[in-house]
């Protein structure tokens, strides 16, 4: 699967079943930013007397972020000499074939899934959550909707939770995705992968897919600094435990 395939099937069904190889070969620092994710929110999550935390993830498509973080976190407390927390899981897409994939992969877990247009969100969804996860989600939004999503979230997040925000980020004025040597770089992995499939693959060609998808007009990654403000603005506590070409990860904690 390519990178216009999947923009192609809309994250349909052929993208359901090739995404997560595509994901974990390809993207840049995937598993990483996971596992930054979890040791951010492990550090500040605060004892609960309730048996289960409940998470919302938001974009959730084959629920990758929701599995790997909570993971990450439950291995976490074991090595602190803790007990396994309990996660039940609200998975939000618009995508039905993504969502299915991720309640089979989250089998016997307490799942339950909502496919419906970021705009609902605040309506969808009345409980609170102790968690909200969003990965590789935000920049298919447009700004007004970026303010919406923000605020819904903090709506629904506990207090004393926290929102971990995974995406890609423009991270300096210079817009780092618009430099060739930047593009070559983040192109090297795609081809990798590319050539296992089609030994004849040039480099050029999966560079200029790339691009294409960089310059994909529903695409549109925020800067890094202005989402923290952002998120700051509507009251969250903001740090960034993570950058790494153009990926970064915000945990956004909602103070008492
Ligand atoms: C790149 S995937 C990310 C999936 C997953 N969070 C991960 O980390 O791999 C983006 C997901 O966002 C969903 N999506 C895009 N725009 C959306 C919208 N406006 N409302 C709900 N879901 C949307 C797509 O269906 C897709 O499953």
């Amino acid at each position: 699967m390519t990178i216009s395939e999947v923009i192609q099937n809309k994250y349909g069904p052929q993208t359901a079943h090739g995404y997560d190889r595509l994901a974990y070969n390809c993207f840049w620092a995937y598993k990483e930013a996971f596992e930054a994710a979890a040791y951010s929110l492990y550090a500040f999550s605060r004892p609960t007397e309730e048996a289960t935390r409940n998470i919302l993830d938001v974009g959730a498509g084959t629920g990758n972020g929701s599995i790997a973080i909570t993971q990450k976190f439950n291995e976490l407390e074991i090595q602190m000499d803790q007990f396994q927390t309990q996660f039940s899981f609200t998975l939000f897409d618009q995508s039905s074939s993504m969502l299915n994939k991720a309640i089979e992969k989250l089998q016997g877990k307490n799942t339950k899934k909502i496919v419906n247009p970021i705009e609902l969100l605040s309506e969808s969804v009345s409980s609170e959550f102790d968690f909200v996860f969003s990965s590789y989600f935000f920049h298919n939004l447009n700004l007004p909707q970026k303010n919406l999503f923000i605020d819904s979230v903090f709506k629904v997040t506990k207090k004393g939770g926290s929102f971990i925000l995974i995406d890609r980020f423009l991270i300096d004025e210079k817009n780092l995705f618009g430099s060739p040597a930047y593009l070559k770089a983040y192109t090297i992995k795609f081809y990798n992968d590319a050539k296992v499939s089609s030994p004849k693959i040039q480099f050029k060609d999966v560079q200029d897919e790339i691009q294409k998808n960089f310059e994909f007009e529903n695409d549109t990654p925020s800067n890094l600094l202005d989402t923290m403000t952002m998120l700051q603005d509507s009251g969250f506590e903001v740090s960034c435990p993570f950058v790494s070409f153009g990926i970064g990860v915000i945990h956004a904690f909602k103070p008492d």
